[in-house]
């Protein structure tokens, strides 16, 4: 994978303000147009926006709601916006909008053609009729092409040019560079045979300086929302400007950047059946900071295409925001398309791009060069995340996910933890057996014991300072515990557990549960390129780098020999960020997305091949054997066996 970076120079417009208003005079918004047929009305001056009196604008008899349904979406309704936001959603001059980073990247031209096919916009449709917007214009990568099909469409169907006065709506934050998208605009209209006036006059009306975050609240109902919206780390905005979009999008949660809150924008702004097409950053997709994002996704709206595009010359430059295309309607779930493009994607020769690759993933071609696709026939529910794979692994994990449970599951006792953290590992383990009174020492297990796949068991021993029954020991009843612990006294209780409870002070972070030291159990070191579970007879306790699993019913080797398989890799490399090195983390959060059989519903020649996978530590016979438990034979070249 190319190694990208994020273009370095955020362009801030901290100008001479004359300039930037005598430029926005030029260019904002057009606040009272005549038309023969419709009439925008003005904006009122100085209203406060709020959720539920929102500035509206009538058009067509079809109004927006207040704020873009945000009740239709199941979410909190946005707080009033601040009076900062106000003055900006009125003029779009604030100080705040003036003093915001950009987060510029420009879009390719074939990728522009791909969403836009995508999306449907295509000149072939009574496109006039239509509303379409482009949030963040930047120098107009979208906007020409979108006026390009405009235009053919107004010609094809010989309507007149003024009907397509009100189709389009291009904000753009940085007056320069709204002016260079405006030249761009008239360039094209002036191709399709208007006058430099009509050309400028038309461009202007379509093209404003604004920030669409604060000032989308007032615009209409769209049928399309679409472009690249910048992408902004939240710790790069100004601390008001990123107040004042968290007020107004609940989604924005967490260290999410600005384009989250561009997708809840023109999500809120779509009419009925009305389309998002984005190119943008899809770590959201996974990341917790998605979360509420994924949620209002799947509570009103259908994913229509996911392309992941990691790999493919999306941009003018490299970034390092790992793009994805998505297209998602105001409408319920359908099938969705999934695909993935690589480094030799590009534009295909005499048809669509997008009828390609949607023809890719329905089967009726069998080949588009950088491409693979395919289709699911269900989304995500909810917060979950959305997995990260190739598309056709991604219809496998679909599949595994609605036949079979969660490997944690009460019904066949079986759960997943981690091993003790102490807090002073160098006080806590030894590998001195007479350190303390042998009562007091656990055999633990560390991540090198389990290196070989089997369980080596180096030596070490927990200091163990807890009783039985889950309170700390008495240390009068074990002076050598006490002597040992009192040599460690500072450091022990400068700990953080140990300053806050410090009648504890020598209490290890987690408590230790006792039972589990004889118990059978698999442990998980987390840091690894392949899936490798090792078998615990029932001797150690593990420590905080091992993750376990206990079950009553599972014979442990059976299951070890599913977990070792590629089908259990797959649901790890499914949702966890692979770190550098293609390392990836083995923790509790992503072990648990691990779908299993029924044990009881595997044949005793399965059990027996997995059993001895395990014992083998063979990972294709593992493979073959959880292959035949899972009954997936037809997919097993998704698996690479
Ligand atoms: C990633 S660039 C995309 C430009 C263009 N759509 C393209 O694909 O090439 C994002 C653009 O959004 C503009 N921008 C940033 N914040 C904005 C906001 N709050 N409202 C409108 N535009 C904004 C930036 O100035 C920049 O031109």
């Amino acid at each position: 994978m190319a190694l990208l970076y994020l273009r370095a120079v955020w362009p801030w417009l901290r100008k001479d303000t004359a300039v930037q208003h005598k430029e926005a005079d030029t260019l904002a918004f057009s606040r009272s147009v005549s038309h023969p047929a419709r009439t925008i009305e003005p904006v009122r001056k100085s209203a406060p926006v709020t959720s539920a009196d929102c500035v509206i604008t009538c058009y067509q008899g079809s109004c927006m709601t207040a704020f873009q349904a945000s009740l239709e979406l199941d979410l909190q309704e946005p707080s009033t916006a601040s009076p900062v936001a106000n003055a900006a959603a009125v003029d779009g001059h604030s100080q705040l909008v003036a003093a915001e980073p950009k987060g510029v990247v420009y879009t390719q031209p074939w990728v522009v053609d791909l969403i836009l096919d995508l999306s449907g916009y295509r000149a072939e449709d009574d496109l006039a009729a239509r509303y379409a917007v482009e949030p963040s214009a930047g120098a107009g990568a979208f906007l020409v092409p979108m006026v390009r099909r405009l235009m053919t469409s107004v010609a094809s169907r010989r309507r007149s040019v003024a009907d397509a006065r009100e189709s389009i709506r291009a904000y753009e934050l940085d007056a320069d560079v709204a002016v260079q998208a405006t030249r761009l605009v008239v360039q094209e209209l002036r191709e399709h045979g208007l006058s430099e006036t009509e050309a400028r006059d038309l461009a202007q009306t379509w093209i404003g300086v604004g920030n669409y975050l604060l000032t989308s609240p007032q615009d209409r109902r769209a049928d399309l929302v679409v472009g690249n919206p910048p992408y902004i780390r939240y710790d790069d905005l100004p601390l008001d400007a990123l107040e004042a979009y968290r007020r107004l999008y609940p989604t924005m949660v967490g260290r999410c950047d600005i384009y989250v809150a561009f997708i809840e924008a023109g999500l809120r702004q779509l009419s009925e059946g009305g389309t998002l097409a984005f190119i943008c950053a899809d770590r959201w997709m996974r990341s917790a900071y998605g979360a509420e994002l994924r949620r209002m996704i799947s509570a009103a709206f259908g994913v229509e295409t996911v392309i992941e595009m990691h790999d493919a010359p999306a941009f003018d430059d490299e970034v390092a925001a790992y793009p994805a295309v998505i297209v998602i309607r105001r409408a319920r779930q359908a099938q969705a398309v999934v695909a993935s493009a690589g480094p030799g994607a590009g534009p295909v020769a005499g048809t669509s791009l997008a009828d390609a690759v949607t023809g890719l993933a329905h089967g009726r071609l069998t080949e588009v060069p950088g491409f693979t696709a395919t289709t699911v026939d269900h989304w995500f529910h909810g917060t979950r995340p959305w997995p990260a794979l190739e598309p056709h692994q991604l219809h496998l994990l679909k599949l595994l996910e609605e036949r079979f449970a969660p490997l944690e599951d009460e019904n066949t006792g079986t759960k997943i933890g981690i091993g003790v953290a102490t807090g002073a590992d160098r006080v806590f383990i030894t590998t001195d057996p007479e350190l303390v009174e042998p009562d007091r020492l656990l055999p633990l297990a560390m991540t090198a014991d389990t290196r070989q796949g089997t369980l080596q068991w180096s030596g070490h021993y927990l200091v163990d300072p807890w009783a039985k029954r889950g309170s700390l020991v008495d240390l009068d009843e074990y002076p050598r515990l006490r002597t040992y612990l009192d040599t460690h006294g500072e450091k022990l209780q400068g700990r953080h557990i140990a300053r806050q409870r410090p009648r504890d002070w020598y209490r290890t972070i987690d408590p230790v549960h006792h039972q589990l030291t004889s118990e059978p159990k698999l442990y998980f070191p987390d840091m690894k390129l392949t899936s490798n579970p090792v078998l615990d007879r029932g001797e150690t306790y593990p420590h905080h780098n091992l993750y376990y699993l206990t079950s009553k019913a599972w014979d442990l080797e059976v299951l070890g020999g599913l977990l070792l398989s590629r089908v259990a890799q797959l649901f790890i490399e499914a949702y966890c960020v692979r770190m550098r090195g293609g390392t990836l983390r083995f923790q509790a959060q992503y072990l648990r997305r691990i779908r299993v059989p029924d044990p009881d519903s595997l044949p005793e020649p399965v059990c027996d091949q997995l059993r001895q996978a395990f014992r083998a530590r063979d990972r294709d016979a593992a493979t073959t054997a959880a292959i035949t438990a899972y009954g997936i034979a037809d997919h097993a070249n998704v698996l690479a066996c």
